[in-house]
């Protein structure tokens, strides 16, 4: 659990990510002094924790997963659920490192829902600049949250979850906030100011504290909650068994067949079926949802315009006028972001309805003319879930989709321009993929699929994989990303020139039962360890996390067009920089 209040600010309500080129300087750095500080005998250990060594929250140094001792088992390696796969130390190490950075501080005992946080009761306020200073492009803004249960009493701890936008409908102008919990029932949400002009602070409450200790229950323990099922047919014989990850530990005694993957070693199983072969499977479709998973009291965390996604009023007004950087003031020379408790930079902002960098790379804004000039020559494999699909079917406005005769929204899908020598491939991850029918011999592993790429200055891969692993716990995510990581580093070592784009998970829309599936704190959490364990790779992130919490549009699985548009944009303009004038 955590011990102090910086690991308090370990849990800011939102993931932090930044393109990762900017960062190396800082992880040599970081490594130099552990080298210097006699710890070089590690070093081969933490190289697989490089990411983690420089994670928006520094470990503290007791807890610092590489100088961590052996001890007894921690909660969340507690679960059975393939508990068979043993990882390596190695991996074992990394697997600590990247789950004690995504701590989350629960609540005490249960209480009734008269003492949960209570968005309503509860209030925020802008605090005033230092010295009463007018507020400047550049500066940093700070409100404070105070949580209140449903009778009107503060909270005095923390774990709520909560995300912070600053934006102006007028500009089309948003960027998303840092929230730091201070445990005890108050929270700051941390703005940088990065536009001139009208800044409006909306705070959200996504979940209660007390919501997210029931969703980190279901997570370690009801990963069964979500299951598929495959049918199974020879000549006129037919059937459908439940499958999932790893069924043994749930149903010792029944026969089952195992497709666990060889090249990987990723887990799959179902349950023989009674009169047919295991090699007999035709398909794998999602099979359903456990009922009961909650009682009725827990149930009550978790109603809609109550206590899921509801705003958090101001106590007084909640937007400022923001000035511009007067850059001639000797005064205002030295003053650039105001030191807050915790200084974190968003990856980016909207403004007039398109995304910049934080960093001032530009981005550059692509029309059908300038996207073929942009793809001639070039292969783009897309991999993932719907999410990434809505990029594939984004391009294929502008490069003629070729009919593979796929039969469902799974594809794969490929569009060809021959004319510019254009391909553009889609392929869906594979299981725990909970889209409709897919044909057995279509299911393919994206790190398998990467081992047959040969690579090179021409071709571009794709990466979105997060919405299908919420109901599992973190551990199976951490597994396939490392053997995704593994691939693309072999991919990058064989053919040097990939352009490999990772995309992050995004906010979505929720009621109860998709909270209790498919909540964006489960989201939240598997961004954070994405990006993570890619932040060593010479890999490009989009930041949809951060895309969609900017953005005006309601939350939504799969963001509207606005924001694709301004996705596809930004892995453009990685394929193809702007010039240097
Ligand atoms: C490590 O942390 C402990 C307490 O958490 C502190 O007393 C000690 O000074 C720290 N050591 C270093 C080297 O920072
Ligand atoms: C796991 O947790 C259960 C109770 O939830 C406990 O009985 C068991 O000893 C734990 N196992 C290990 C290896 O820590
Ligand atoms: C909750 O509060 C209401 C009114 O504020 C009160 O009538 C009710 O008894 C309380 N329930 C519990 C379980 O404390
Ligand atoms: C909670 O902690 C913060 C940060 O340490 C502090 O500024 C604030 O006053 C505290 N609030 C209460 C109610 O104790
Ligand atoms: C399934 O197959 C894999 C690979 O052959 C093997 O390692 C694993 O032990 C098998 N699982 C069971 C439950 O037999
Ligand atoms: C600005 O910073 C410089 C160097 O750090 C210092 O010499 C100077 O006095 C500062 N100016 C003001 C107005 O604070
Ligand atoms: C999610 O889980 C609940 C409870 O287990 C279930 O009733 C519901 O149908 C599921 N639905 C979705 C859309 O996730």
């Amino acid at each position: 659990m955590l011990t102090d209040k910086q690991e308090a600010a370990a849990n800011p309500g939102q993931p932090k990510g930044e393109p990762v080129r900017p960062r190396l300087s800082r992880l040599a750095l970081i490594f130099f002094l552990l080298a210097l500080s006699g710890l070089s005998f590690l070093l081969r250990n933490i190289l697989t924790l490089e990411n983690t060594a420089s994670m928006h929250f520094q470990p503290q140094n007791s807890s610092h997963p590489a100088l961590a001792q052996k001890g007894p088992l921690p909660p969340y390696k507690n679960h059975t659920i393939c508990s068979h796969l043993e990882p390596t130390p190695d991996e074992a190490m990394e697997d600590r490192a990247l789950l004690d950075a995504i701590v989350w501080p629960k609540p005490p005992a249960p209480t009734s829902l008269n003492q949960t946080s209570d968005p309503v009761h509860s209030l925020f306020a802008i605090l005033p600049s230092k010295g009463g200073r007018e507020r400047r492009v550049g500066d940093q803004l700070e409100a404070l949250v105070q949580m209140q249960d449903f009778q009107g009493r503060p909270k005095h701890y923390g774990g709520d979850f909560l995300v912070a936008r600053l934006h102006s409908p007028k500009l089309g102008a948003g960027v998303a906030g840092t929230v730091v919990d201070h445990l005890n029932g108050s929270y700051s949400a941390l703005f940088p100011l990065l536009w001139e002009g009208p800044a409006q602070v909306t705070i959200t409450m996504v979940h209660s504290s007390e919501a997210v200790a029931v969703l980190q229950r279901l997570r370690e323990q009801r990963s069964d909650r979500f299951f598929f099922r495959s049918l199974f047919r020879s000549g006129k014989l037919s059937e459908n068994t439940v499958c999932n990850m790893c069924l043994p530990h749930n149903r010792p005694q029944e026969p089952l067949c195992n497709y666990t993957d060889l090249h990987t070693g990723e887990p799959w199983y179902c349950l023989k079926p009674k009169r047919l072969s295991c090699d007999t499977r035709i398909n794998h479709f999602k099979g359903g949802y456990k009922k009961d998973l909650v009682t009725n009291k827990e149930a009550l965390l978790f109603q809609s315009r109550v206590n899921i996604k509801v705003v958090i009023h101001a106590s007084g007004p909640d937007r400022i006028d923001v000035l511009p950087k007067k850059i001639d003031d000797p005064e205002l020379r030295n003053r650039s972001i105001e030191p807050g408790p915790v200084q974190y930079n968003p990856s980016g902002y909207y403004y007039k309805g398109s995304w910049r960098l934080f960093d001032g790379t530009p981005v550059r804004q692509f029309d059908a003319k300038s996207i073929t000039q942009c793809l001639t020559g070039k292969v783009m494999n897309m991999y993932g879930d719907s999410t990434m699909r809505q990029w594939f079917e984004y391009l294929r406005a502008f490069v003629p989709e070729f009919n593979l005769r796929s039969t469902s929204t799974a594809g794969p899908f490929m569009a060809v321009d021959c004319q510019h020598n254009i391909l553009l491939n889609y392929r869906c991850h594979n299981v725990p993929i909970g889209f409709p029918t897919i044909i057995a011999s279509e299911l393919r592993y994206v790190a398998n699929e990467l081992d047959r790429l040969p690579g090179g200055p021409n071709t571009v891969v794709a990466l979105s994989l997060w919405a299908h692993f919420s109901p599992y716990p973190v551990e199976v995510y951490i597994r396939r990303m490392r053997h995704i990581r593994r691939a693309l580093e072999r991919l990058l070592a064989r053919g040097p020139g990939t352009l490999v784009v990772i995309r992050s998970a995004n906010l979505r829309a929720l009621n109860k039962e998709i909270s209790l599936n498919h909540s964006d704190w489960f989201s939240l959490h598997l961004d954070r360890v994405l990006r993570n364990m890619f932040m060593g790779l010479a890999v490009v992130f989009v930041d949809a996390w951060e895309m969609t919490l900017a953005h005006h549009s309601p939350h939504n699985l799969h963001p509207p067009p606005d924001i694709v548009k301004n996705m596809i944009n930004l892995v453009l303009t990685q394929v193809c920089p702007a010039k240097k004038s």
